[in-house]
């Protein structure tokens, strides 16, 4: 409960502070950091579910967010505080999507907190496949970076098997469709994922991390991690 006001507080004050505060304050830092490790207690999964039918999420992100289209990323065991965050930035207009902004913008705060409880609490399905040469190149990068380059291991922070890391929202990787991870990481490398070119604040430090990582990545490590990550479970 205390949760859910300090969201929707922060959420009003959003909305009337524009970009002058971050999205997120240190008490909800503090409060997701403190809530016990469930992060279906964030929302009402149930709910969650039946507004995700009512709302016709699958018909996108899959069955149960599981992703049947490439271009279109799962849901299915993203962390809720990642999903809440980008939710949160798809209404508000912030990460730019043609497909997902209009449905985004008719999200309430509550539907929100329950759609990521929701899809938290989906099992991700990768598909069982030994890794071919290009998934192979892909592993190395992801697990050890290239310190020869300063590139940090992609596992530092999005978990050895890709699990993500719901203390911080660091996102799961793990089973995502590839042709959506380069987009993704194209996205970064160009600085045109946000509307905004530099999102600053402290919550955004790790994104900012993540624009220099991808901008230093070649096309072709960017296609080999994306295989990679695909098939990590
Ligand atoms: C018409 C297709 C479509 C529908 C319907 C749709 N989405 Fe999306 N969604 C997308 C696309 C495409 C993206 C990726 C946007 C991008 O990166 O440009 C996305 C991105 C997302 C993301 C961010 C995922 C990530 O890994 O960063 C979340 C969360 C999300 N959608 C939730 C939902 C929910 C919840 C619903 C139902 C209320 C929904 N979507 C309905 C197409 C759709
Ligand atoms: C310092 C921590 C950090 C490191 C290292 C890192 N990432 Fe990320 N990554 C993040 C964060 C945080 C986000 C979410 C950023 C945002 O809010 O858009 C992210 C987002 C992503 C996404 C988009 C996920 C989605 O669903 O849209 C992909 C793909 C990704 N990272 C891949 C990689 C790869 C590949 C590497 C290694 C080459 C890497 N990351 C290294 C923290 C990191």
């Amino acid at each position: 409960m205390r949760l859910r006001l300090t969201i929707l507080t922060l959420a009003a004050c959003v909305a009337a502070c524009e970009n002058t505060v971050p999205l997120r304050s240190a008490t909800a830092d503090n409060d997701v950091a403190a809530a016990p490790a469930a992060p279906t207690l964030l929302g009402d999964a149930e709910r969650g579910k039946t507004r995700s039918a009512e709302l016709y999420c699958d018909a996108c992100h899959g069955v149960n967010g599981n992703s049947e289209t490439s271009v279109w990323p799962s849901l299915a065991g993203q962390n809720a505080r990642y999903l809440v965050r980008q939710m949160e930035l798809l209404r508000a207009g912030a990460r730019p999507s043609p497909e997902m902004q209009p449905i985004a913008a008719t999200l309430s705060d509550e539907d929100i907190a329950d759609l990521a409880a929701h899809y938290a609490a989906q099992v991700p399905i990768a598909p069982q496949e030994a890794p071919d040469e290009t998934a192979k190149a892909g592993e190395a990068l992801y697990q050890k970076g290239d310190p020869a380059r300063a590139l940090p291991a992609c596992a530092s922070c999005h978990g050895a098997s890709g699990e993500g890391n719901p203390a911080t929202g660091d996102p799961a990787v793990r089973g995502q469709q590839p042709d959506y991870s380069i987009l993704a990481l194209e996205a970064y490398a160009n600085r045109t994922r946000y509307a905004q070119a530099k999102m600053t604040g402290p919550e955004n430090e790790n994104l900012n991390i993540m624009y220099e990582v991808a901008s230093k990545l070649t096309p072709a490590e960017i296609r080999s991690v994306a295989a990679y990550m695909r098939i990590m479970r």
